[in-house]
């Protein structure tokens, strides 16, 4: 069953790291027009050439105002990334549901929100007993729409992506720490959680390829939670891997859940360090076999492939 009818119109919102890497694959969609919400259009007419129109949409704009844009368009997905400020997401929920009532009001079709959840498992998470409250207020957006969205005319499918591929090498992250260059560079590795506990990376283009067939209605994928996963690593693999990519031995260190609480304690404001508690918990893994990449195999970037690509820049 396809859900895009010939003139579906979806709007995608936001135009950062994810956006972008979707646009592609959605406008290469046939019978659907894609158009880009951002702030400043401006500053994107460039991705014009991808045969998407632009539209100004600020998510601070008062609600009455965003539901009425929301229900001109068929299909919304929100990529507007992590830094949102306290109640941004379930605000945004409450307008695409509103939007779906004005819609239902005027004998339209059900409206199909793809929310700003393209990450860890919030039913499983939750707001890591205290710590990360974005993520409990991910977790409240699903309760939200599953108590609310049939009711007002929206379906909603979430689409979990674990972390980025692009995340998991970063600096800042911590899990993959490279020093120096070339001969003298080290590398470590840290375990969050302990070698045995396990992360997904995916993608972003790999999120495109694989939304686009979701979209296309080739998975069941009405008010459901879905998973994705590019790969599926242990930490002890992770370490195996940077060790084979680099031709070296790395430095290898556990970080577990109660030397992160301590860490965080030093300084309980570091956003970084709470991210990595909830890490170091559950939800934040899931098995390759479970996943829509896996079941209409779709080929997807690994662990390996990237590494390579990155430690070959250092
Ligand atoms: N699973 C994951 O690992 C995961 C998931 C999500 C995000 N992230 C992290 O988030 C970043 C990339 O994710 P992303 O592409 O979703 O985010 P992003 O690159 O930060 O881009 C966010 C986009 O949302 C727009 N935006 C922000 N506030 C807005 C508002 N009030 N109204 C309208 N548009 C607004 C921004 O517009 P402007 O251009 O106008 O600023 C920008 O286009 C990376 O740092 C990534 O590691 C990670």
């Amino acid at each position: 069953m396809s859900w895009v009818s010939p003139s579906t119109q979806l709007l995608l919102i936001g135009a950062g790291e994810l956006g972008t890497a979707l646009l592609p694959h959605l406008s290469s969609l046939p019978n659907i027009h894609i158009c880009l919400g951002v702030r400043q259009i401006a500053k994107h007419t460039q991705l014009a050439s991808l045969n998407v129109s632009l539209t100004a949409i600020d998510l601070d704009a008062p609600s009455p105002q965003l539901s009425s844009t929301f229900a001109k368009y068929d299909v919304v997905v929100s990529c507007t990334g992590f830094v949102q400020s306290a109640g941004a997401m379930s605000k945004l929920a409450n307008e695409v549901l509103e939007a779906g009532r004005l819609r239902r009001d005027e004998g339209k079709e059900r409206l199909w929100f793809f929310p700003w959840q393209w990450g860890v498992d919030y039913d499983v998470t939750g707001d890591g007993d205290g710590v990360m409250p974005l993520f409990g207020e991910q977790r409240d957006v699903r309760e939200l729409l599953r108590k609310e969205a049939a009711q007002a005319g929206v379906k909603w499918t979430i689409v979990s992506t674990g972390i980025f591929m692009s995340f998991l090498f970063e600096q800042f992250w911590g899990v993959v720490e490279r020093k120096g260059e070339g001969e003298q560079q080290e590398i470590t590795v840290r375990a969050l959680g302990g070698w045995d506990h396990g992360v997904v990376v995916t993608d972003v283009s790999d999120i495109g390829r694989v939304l686009a067939r979701i979209v296309a209605g080739d998975v069941d994928a009405e008010d459901k939670v879905l998973y994705v996963a590019g790969d599926s690593v242990k930490y002890s693999q992770l370490a195996d891997i940077v060790e084979r990519v680099a031709g070296k031995e790395v430095q290898r260190e556990a970080w577990t859940e109660e030397h992160l609480r301590a860490e965080l304690a030093k300084t309980p404001e570091d956003p970084i360090k709470k991210y990595r508690v909830v890490f170091a918990r559950n939800g934040v893994f899931w098995e390759k076999e479970r996943t829509v990449n896996y079941q209409l195999k779709i080929p997807t970037l690994d662990v390996e492939t990237y590494a390579k690509e990155i430690l070959s820049k250092d």
